[in-house]
């Protein structure tokens, strides 16, 4: 990627991975990702904000290169995860005065996952200003969004806010600026889920005070620029608002077809009335998708055959990644199919202490559904209906 001026003497210099497909081992990335790092040169300084992955630290030097950087003074490091501090070590080599710039606690992580020796820290404190001259950086310790030691830094006279992994997005694109607003929604939204969702009450404090900053531009380190800031801001609220719409994710598995015909049933019978259904074969689907609908659906209903007692293991999984992200699910179900015995609603129920939810009585069936269970299905759309009214969803 070439390098972007944001703004005079501001730069976006990271790299865009247009191949990358999965991310930590576990997430799919279907439009790839982006690492940004931003150069800030002011009169006297000059501030290198994060770093990329270091799979791609030689375009962040050409970068430098191109931009004929002779000096760095600073290294502002937002976080410690390797995707955006890797190139620490790499930098600290080509420039040996600069000195790391963070808090106490994410120098401990540096230190720890980088081997960055004690004396090339700047340990700032929360809400501490770094003067570079004619511009100022201030920090803002955030802690949680998502590992302990996240922090935002806020460029002043410009008013652009580096928050790093917060209300950033997978996405590989030409575009300097999130322009395309259907498609940054849809990342944002999906990088939140996978990523933010467990931290949202954090995250909701957080936006107040991004919002009291005045932010004219948001720089996090994946993604477009919302040149925009209420477009991400205004999404964000939503998303971490209690609020659930009128939406019931159905995550199933289903082996010789008993499973799947009730999943077909149910969905129509919801459809009918009027709820949006959100079905996702497990066997197919990209688990992105599934944490995606989890953000503001009202109700889960899990769909599994019995296999050796429990739930099948794809299924036990999609619970298990759904009680880690700790989506605002109010209600939970579950339809089963069983040939002789299990134990499957305790296992699931076990696996989901995260949910704050309802649980409203499963629908369990002997093999193949007949002609008395297709009621069973039908009560359940009923129940999630009339519990459906009471949140005052569209
Ligand atoms: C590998 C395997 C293990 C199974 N283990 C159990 C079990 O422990 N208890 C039980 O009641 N049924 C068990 N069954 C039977 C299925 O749960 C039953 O056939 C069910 O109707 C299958 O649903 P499906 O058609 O949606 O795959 C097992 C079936 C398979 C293939």
């Amino acid at each position: 990627m070439p390098v972007r001026e944001l703004k005079s003497q501001v730069y976006s210099i990271g790299s865009i991975d247009w191949d990358r497909r999965l991310f930590d081992e576990l997430i799919p990335l279907p439009g790839g990702t982006s690492y940004n790092a931003y150069l800030v040169k002011g009169s006297d300084k000059t501030a290198l904000i994060d770093t990329v992955d270091p799979s791609k630290k030689e375009e962040l030097f050409d970068h430098l290169i191109a931009l004929q950087v002779k000096h760095i003074d600073y290294i502002i490091t937002n976080h410690a995860e390797q995707d955006h501090s890797g190139t620490i070590p790499h930098v600290l080599e080509a420039f040996p005065m600069a000195r790391v710039v963070t808090h106490q606690k994410a120098k401990e992580f540096v230190k720890d996952l980088l081997m960055v020796p004690e004396e090339k820290f700047v340990t700032i404190k929360d809400r501490e200003t770094l003067p570079l001259g004619n511009r100022t950086l201030e920090f803002i310790l955030a802690p949680w969004v998502h590992w302990p030691e996240t922090m935002l830094t806020f460029l002043r006279e410009d008013k652009i806010l580096f928050p790093c992994d917060l209300f950033g997005s997978h996405l590989a694109t030409s575009d300097t600026f999130a322009v395309d607003e259907a498609r940054c929604y849809e990342a944002a939204k999906r990088y939140y889920a996978e990523i933010m969702m467990p931290f949202r009450e954090k995250i909701k404090g957080y936006i107040q005070k991004v919002k009291e900053l005045g932010v004219e531009m948001i720089a996090p380190s994946h993604g477009p620029v919302y040149h925009k800031p209420r477009f991400i801001l205004n999404a964000y609220e939503d998303w971490v608002g209690d609020g659930v719409k009128n939406e019931v994710v159905i995550p199933y598995v289903s082996m010789h077809g008993s499973t799947e015909k009730m999943v077909n049933y149910f969905l129509e019978s919801l459809m009918i009335r009027n709820v949006a259904v959100k079905p996702f074969n497990l066997s197919k689907t990209d688990v992105g998708e599934l944490a995606m609908s989890l953000v503001d659906a009202a109700t889960l209903v899990v769909a599994t055959p019995t296999v050796l007692v429990g739930p099948h293991p794809l299924v036990m999984y999609a619970a298990y990644l759904a009680n880690l992200l700790r989506p605002k699910t109010r209600f939970v179900s579950i339809i089963c199919s069983y040939g002789w015995a299990g134990k499957v609603v305790e296992q699931l129920a076990a696996t989901i202490p995260n949910l704050k939810a309802e649980i409203i009585e499963p629908v369990i069936v002997k093999g193949y559904p007949k002609e008395n269970n297709w009621q069973l299905l039908d009560q359940l759309a009923d129940k999630i209906v009339a519990r459906h009214k009471d949140i005052g969803a569209k």
